[in-house]
């Protein structure tokens, strides 16, 4: 065990001194009282346990921090979990992410609130940790933190002129349609013209290609924000390019996402050139053979097409082009085409070439992933983020490297460190559906189950004497904080009244975009003054 988790850890390090961190670690000693630091103590293994359960704060509302929780409270049963989320609202990308014609994926959303109906459970809504609340003080009142707060960023393409009006990340888009506040006064300007570019071959880009080209009444039935239904039936764009600066090998999207594009009511696909394909489908793993075999089919003309996509490949974004007359209309973006080291590997690394090639268009969505960023106060509580990666640092499993073993943050006795663990995709980086989450999720907590009854197996108590999200509350308090948390009884009403906005429309909800009116649907009084770091305008 000890060698793999070496191994993985320096497989994905830079430097030997990252790697030896890591080895120090595995030699941790054990603090007297608290689990935390003897999680990586090897043992023996626990054959029963019947010592006291811990109790964990969870940052971050999505799946990671769900389906953590579920693992910890089922293998220690007892396990409370405070899980605090900076929106008023739970369930991170599953609301905000997901497309709005997707509602089979949200059913992930029925096994959470059985979670949460637990009475371990407790949800701390509209707490923006490390911003509103330090996380040096939340360690204190923890035995563990799990960190499970996804990416709220996206990567850049790194073009003069990104920050200008008519690019958009895929983020900002995405979560404008979903109604996330941040992006709820986004107003795409969607009548520019009638060609648009996404930047990207995933999945988010195919949601975006798809929103972008669906007919309005049937993205009506859905769950997708009344303005951004507005702003869509008035759209003009009438082809997207997809543009990819690999080839159909790489590209990262998955087949039923295509299906679904190219079986789109009276939208054509341009065919692709047959040149970009293998010759030999027959010899490819047999995911990908489908997608290639799908791809080189393409759909039937449909006589009544009004729009178009294409899947343009082997092109890297060098220029965006803007108008002379006016600086900040977009008037076509520069590609360098690109040419593959090896074209038969689904990982080939590619290469700019000479030859350019000028995509007329008028707006561009940039759909290159998404990025996590680093919480204020994590090297406090010994947490290290790896800015290179985008990921926070851990052993592999999810147990998080200190970044000094004698960064200790007293829990108020003055008993040792809070062990912090990390989970979903702000430990493996900005990819992965729903069961790859899970899985992962699993993963970082049977590491804290393991470490926790390895340090409780022959220990009968104490319970554990942190306060949890009451000490939180006092200390807070005493500090003059001003906390405004929503629990889970407030984000039902939410969520009733979300519902009953959705029914007048004839569709299964209608979101509140404004923090401010989530609050007040929950029957808190807003104060014009309240400052809300998740309504704050950040760049797209
Ligand atoms: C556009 C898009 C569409 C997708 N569609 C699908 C799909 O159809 N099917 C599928 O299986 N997968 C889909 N995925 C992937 C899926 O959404 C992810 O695998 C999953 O949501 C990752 O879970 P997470 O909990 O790590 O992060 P998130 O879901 O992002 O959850 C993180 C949570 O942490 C909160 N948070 C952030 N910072 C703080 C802070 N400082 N304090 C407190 N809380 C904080 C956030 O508000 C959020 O609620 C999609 C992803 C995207 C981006
Ligand atoms: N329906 C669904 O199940 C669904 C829907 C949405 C999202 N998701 C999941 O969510 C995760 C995130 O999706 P995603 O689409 O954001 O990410 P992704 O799958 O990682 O795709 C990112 C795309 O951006 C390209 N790219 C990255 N950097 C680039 C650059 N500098 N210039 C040009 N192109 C660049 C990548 O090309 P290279 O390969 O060349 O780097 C790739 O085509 C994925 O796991 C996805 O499957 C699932």
């Amino acid at each position: 065990m000890l060698i793999t988790r070496c191994l993985r850890f320096s497989s994905c390090a830079r430097t030997t001194t990252q790697v030896s961190r890591a080895l120090d670690h595995q030699a941790f000693s054990p603090l007297p009282f608290r689990p935390v630091a003897a999680r990586f103590r090897s043992s023996h293994h626990v054959a029963q346990y019947n010592g006291p359960a811990p109790i964990v704060a969870v940052v971050g509302s999505g799946p990671a921090g769900f389906y953590t929780a579920q693992k910890l409270m089922r293998d220690i049963p007892g396990t409370k979990v405070d899980m605090y989320e900076q929106l008023p609202v739970p369930f991170g990308l599953v609301r905000f992410g997901v497309a709005p014609d997707h509602p089979e994926v949200k059913n992930c959303q029925d096994t959470f609130q059985e979670v949460a109906a637990s009475p371990d459970y407790t949800f701390i809504g509209n707490v923006n940790l490390g911003h509103d609340l330090p996380l040096p003080l939340l360690a204190k009142h923890y035995d563990a933190i799990v960190f499970a707060y996804g990416a709220s960023k996206d990567r850049r393409l790194g073009l003069e002129g990104e920050e200008k009006p008519h690019i958009y990340s895929a983020r900002a888009f995405v979560g404008w349609y979903n109604g996330l506040p941040e992006y709820r006064d986004l107003d795409p300007d969607l009548t520019a013209g009638e060609t648009a570019i996404v930047v990207g071959q995933g999945n988010v880009a195919l949601d975006v290609t798809r929103t972008l080209l669906s007919k309005v009444d049937v993205l009506r039935k859905t769950d997708i924000t009344d303005y951004a239904l507005h702003a869509l039936s008035g759209s003009k764009i009438k082809h997207v390019h997809v543009v990819g600066r690999r080839g159909p090998m790489q590209a990262a999207f998955t087949i039923k996402e295509v299906r679904e594009l190219l079986q789109l009511e009276d939208v054509n696909f341009t065919p692709i050139p047959n040149e970009l394909f293998p010759a030999d489908l027959a010899k490819l793993p047999r995911p990908r053979r489908r997608l290639l075999e799908l791809l080189k089919k393409g759909s039937p003309v449909k006589e009544k097409a009004t729009k178009s996509w294409s899947l343009d490949f082997l092109l890297a974004p060098t220029f965006l082009n803007w108008s002379a007359a006016d600086p900040d209309r977009l008037e076509g973006v520069t590609f360098s085409k690109t040419r593959l080291e090896d074209p038969s590997s689904s990982e080939s690394p590619v290469v700019n070439t000479d030859e350019t090639q000028v995509i007329a268009t008028s707006i561009l969505f940039r759909s290159i992933g998404y990025k996590a960023e680093a919480i204020l106060g994590m090297a406090e509580i010994g947490a290290e983020f790896d800015q290179g990666k985008g990921t926070i640092r851990h052993d592999g499993l999810g147990r998080v490297v200190p970044v000094s073993q004698s960064a200790t943050v007293g829990n108020g006795d003055g008993n040792g460190k809070v062990a912090v663990y990390c989970s979903g995709w702000v430990k493996r980086g900005p990819t992965g559906v729903i069961a790859s989450t899970m899985t992962d999720a699993f993963q970082t907590a049977e590491a804290i189950v393991e470490d926790w009854k390895r340090a409780y197996a022959s220990n009968s108590g104490p319970e554990s004497l942190r306060g949890g999200w009451t000490g939180v509350q006092a200390e807070a308090q005493a500090l003059k904080l001003p906390l405004r948390p929503l629990h889970w009884d407030k984000w039902q009403k939410i969520d009733e009244a979300e519902k009953a906005e959705g029914a007048k429309r004839g569709k299964p909800r209608e979101k509140f975009g404004k923090v401010s009116e989530m609050l007040e649907a929950a029957g808190v009084t807003v104060h014009p003054n309240w400052y809300t770091t998740t309504e704050k305008g950040r760049s797209n």
